[in-house]
């Protein structure tokens, strides 16, 4: 019989009810079925009220950066990656940096967008002085809507109105300018939007449809530095001097060329975006914020800009900065709910969702000049190779005893694959005294 995904009622089980459904469906053995048990310390109640149809969590492996010092302070960084030399790069990269210092880190205040969207406005020009005229009172509007954001000293702050053409005729854009505070702001920023809404419509004339967070928060910045001693960076294959010139060689194609661009500002998002997997915050909206600002800096020109710089001081060290938006949160979301997210927060010792947003921009900082350092001496595939080889290993069945056998022959023979690592397993087995 056709098996159906009409699962009707399937959201009203139980968790284990809803496991039931799922081994049938796909034939799953007791032992891939396991794969979706909760680990210990993650209350299955919990989870099964974070989103819907939950048959269990999908653990990602969760690392730990050392080596960070940002605005003078220790951190060690939880990173949630599945991608191999991810963390070890970071540490890396912040072991260099901490030579001269380590990281400078600030952000601008948490403001985030909220758009509302106006069509068929007769008047355009004037409807958006309308609405100009009225910002105190649509501000205090917007406020009434969340008195303790405003008892942080959050709330709406300002309006921006924009009139911009599009194929279903000239529309007004209000933005909304909200303190978010210690919150990613996205619930603030919805529901004010949503009541202002009425009286956008009456003062424009116009008809509204959306209101909703933009998640290009232009005006919610973090920005961090780092200078990267000439002396440290010398590799096994050239002078430092040499290897400062190839790193600046390849930002250089990153500014001028966006094939080249996307997998640089992909390096970046490696780092931010497992920090901000691993304590629990949104990171499509960070990822999406991230790519759509490095396309918003390129207006000038190009068609998208890297989210960092790459300079020589006057001693030939070299300097990094890193600028991006960064709207991540410390109250609300999973961040509040979430037993490994908490468990993280406190980890990395933060106190703000600035400071958050300051480290986060620190450890983009360096994983891109780790990946640059790399990519401009010895090439990226030595790092992964070892790891990669470890996956390969136990993959092809290598017990705990047995990998770093297989690993070290594996990549003496520059043959990293699963065909290989099990012939050298069972030769490993066969003679295990050779
Ligand atoms: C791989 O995940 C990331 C890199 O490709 C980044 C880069 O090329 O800069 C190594």
């Amino acid at each position: 019989m056709e098996r159906s995904s009409e699962l009707s009622g399937f959201y009203k089980l139980s968790i284990d009810e809803r496991r039931k459904v799922i081994r049938d469906w796909a034939g799953l053995t007791d032992e891939e079925a396991r794969a979706y048990d909760f680990p210990p310390g993650v209350a299955p109640s919990l989870i099964d009220r974070m989103i819907e149809n939950v048959i269990g969590t999908f653990p990602l492996p969760l690392g730990v950066a050392t080596n960070f010092r940002i605005n003078g302070k220790d951190y060690l960084i939880p990173m949630a990656v599945e991608e191999p030399s991810v963390v070890a790069a970071a540490s890396h990269a912040a072991k260099i940096a901490r030579a001269a210092g380590g990281f400078s880190a600030r952000t601008t205040p948490p403001i985030m967008i909220g758009q509302i969207q106006v069509l068929d406005v007769t008047d355009p020009a004037a409807a958006r002085h309308r609405i100009l005229i009225e910002r105190d009172a649509l501000l205090a509007a917007a406020n009434k809507q969340d008195p303790l954001l405003v008892k942080f000293g959050g709330g709406a702050k300002d309006l921006e109105v924009r009139v911009v053409p599009s194929p279903r005729g000239t529309m007004l854009v209000v933005h909304l300018l909200v303190d978010a505070r210690d919150a990613g702001g996205m619930n603030a920023v919805n529901t004010m939007c949503e009541a202002l809404a009425p009286e956008i419509a009456r003062l424009s004339g116009g008809r509204i449809v959306l209101r909703i967070i933009s998640n290009l928060a232009i005006y919610r910045l973090a920005r961090a530095s780092a200078t990267f001693p000439r002396t440290s960076l010398a590799s096994g294959f050239e002078p430092s001097e040499a290897v400062v010139e190839a790193i600046l060689d390849a930002y250089a194609l990153a500014v001028v060329d966006p094939f080249r661009c996307a997998t640089h500002n992909k390096g970046i998002m490696n780092g931010i975006s497992s920090v901000v997997i691993a304590t629990g915050n949104d990171f499509r909206a960070i990822e999406s914020g991230a790519h759509t600002f490095a396309a918003f800096q390129a207006k000038d020109g190009g068609l998208v800009r890297p989210l960092t710089t790459y300079e020589k001081d006057k001693d030939g060290n070299l300097v990094g900065t890193i600028e991006l938006p960064v709207a991540v949160g410390l109250i609300g979301g999973a961040t509040a709910v979430h037993p490994t997210a908490k468990a993280n927060v406190k980890l990395l010792g933060v106190r703000t969702a600035q400071e958050l947003a300051e480290v986060l921009a620190a450890v983009g900082l360096a994983q891109n000049f780790a990946a640059l350092r790399a990519l401009a001496t010895e090439g990226i595939q030595r790092g992964h190779m070892e790891l990669h080889a470890r996956n390969i290993s136990v993959t092809a069945g290598a017990r705990p005893d047995e990998v770093d056998a297989v690993v070290a022959r594996l990549v003496e023979e520059h043959a990293i694959r699963i065909d290989r690592a099990k012939e050298i397993l069972a030769e490993l087995r066969a003679h295990p005294h050779a």
